[in-house]
């Protein structure tokens, strides 16, 4: 019975030399040592052999097996390194190809204008001055000359948090109170400073107002400001910003903070003046809200009204942008499409 033993191997043996690709190696594997290889079987026939033969053939079969299970290793590991340098050789992996580009993703367009903002009002000498997002009543509205049952404290405007007093703030006006205590050294320092940031409101959401959004506040501080001193500052942004020949109007408006107030539109980018749907036709568009420092909010910064003045604006980066790149629709701002934000 060994003779069938001895005449498996020599033909195993053969069969793991001939084999020269891991396919045929594994229908190998499978022939002699799957679950119902040759050698396999030949192991468990043991049983069925009589009895004065079952401890030489048992054993013989056995050191097949873990002889043909040695060399199918040694097969397998050198076929793997052929094909490997096989592979290598064919090229398929060229090494000299320009790399595939990673998408690095890109800056939201909010970003680019506070960027362009950031840049502009540098020239002008003003600071970049981060206040607070989560304020407290009496500095978003008491201290910046709100009087006490002013309709922008109502519900629909203000986030309320479940802390008395403590609230989003609606708009960065408080980081006024905040950068003139902070930088003014008790009244005695002038300020130039800008305040980005996010700002919240309790309203409905429209393609015109979103519950949130970017304002940037200018503040300037001074023995000697003037409102010349706003318009000029402002005229020079707007030059910056929209170019050389931008033109600017100041509106007289209403803010609890400042006084005088005022609005200021610039002349239609898009038309130049002469009319269009984003301009709505009037030739001018609204970029911002502005004003000379309101004494009481002087005083509240650590000032003393009788010797410093100072202006102020507030712009919003969204309508901006919007302006800039004819969006129609606010809130596509925080929607995270990348179709709309992949365009900038
Ligand atoms: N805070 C005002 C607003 O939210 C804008 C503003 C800022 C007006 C500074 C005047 C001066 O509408």
């Amino acid at each position: 019975m060994t003779d069938t033993l001895e005449s498996l191997l020599v033909e195993a043996q053969a069969g793991l030399e001939a084999a020269k690709s891991s396919e045929v190696l594994r229908a190998w594997e499978l022939q002699y040592l799957g679950k119902k290889g040759r050698v396999i079987e030949a192991v468990r026939s043991v049983g069925a052999m009589p009895k004065e033969e079952r401890a030489a053939y048992g054993k013989r079969a056995n050191e097949i097996k873990v002889a043909l299970e040695t060399a199918y290793a040694e097969r397998e590991e050198a076929i793997k390194a052929a094909e490997l340098a096989q592979n290598l050789e064919a090229g398929e992996i060229d090494v000299t190809l320009p790399g595939r580009p990673v998408n690095r993703g890109g800056l939201h367009p909010s970003t680019h204008t506070l960027r362009d903002f950031y840049r502009i009002w540098a020239t002008l000498g003003f600071q970049v001055y981060h206040s607070r997002e989560v304020e407290d009543d009496d500095t978003n509205f008491t201290l910046l000359n709100f009087p006490p049952h002013h309709p922008a404290r109502e519900m629909q405007d203000t986030i309320f948090t479940t802390r008395p007093n403590v609230i989003l703030r609606t708009h960065t006006s408080p980081g006024q109170i905040r950068g003139m205590r902070e930088l003014g050294e008790n009244g005695t320092k002038p300020i130039r400073i800008i305040l980005p940031g996010m700002c919240y409101r309790y309203e409905q959401i429209t393609a015109r107002s979103e519950v949130q959004f970017n304002q940037v506040e200018g503040l300037c501080i001074g023995r000697n400001i003037h409102m010349t001193d706003l318009k000029g500052t402002i005229a020079e942004f707007a030059k910056a910003m929209f170019g050389p020949q931008a033109k600017v109007r100041f509106r007289a408006s209403y803010f609890p903070f400042t006084e005088p107030s005022m609005e200021v539109d610039v002349e239609c980018f898009l038309c130049g003046g002469q009319g269009c749907r984003v301009c709505k036709y009037a030739g001018w568009l609204e970029i911002a809200g502005s004003g000379m420092v309101h004494p009481v909010v002087l005083q509240n910064g650590g000032y003393d009204p009788k010797e410093w003045s100072g202006f102020a604006f507030g712009m919003g980066p969204e309508r901006i942008t919007m302006l800039k790149h004819g969006i129609n629709d606010i809130r596509y701002f925080w929607a995270n499409d990348l179709r709309f934000l992949e365009q900038f």
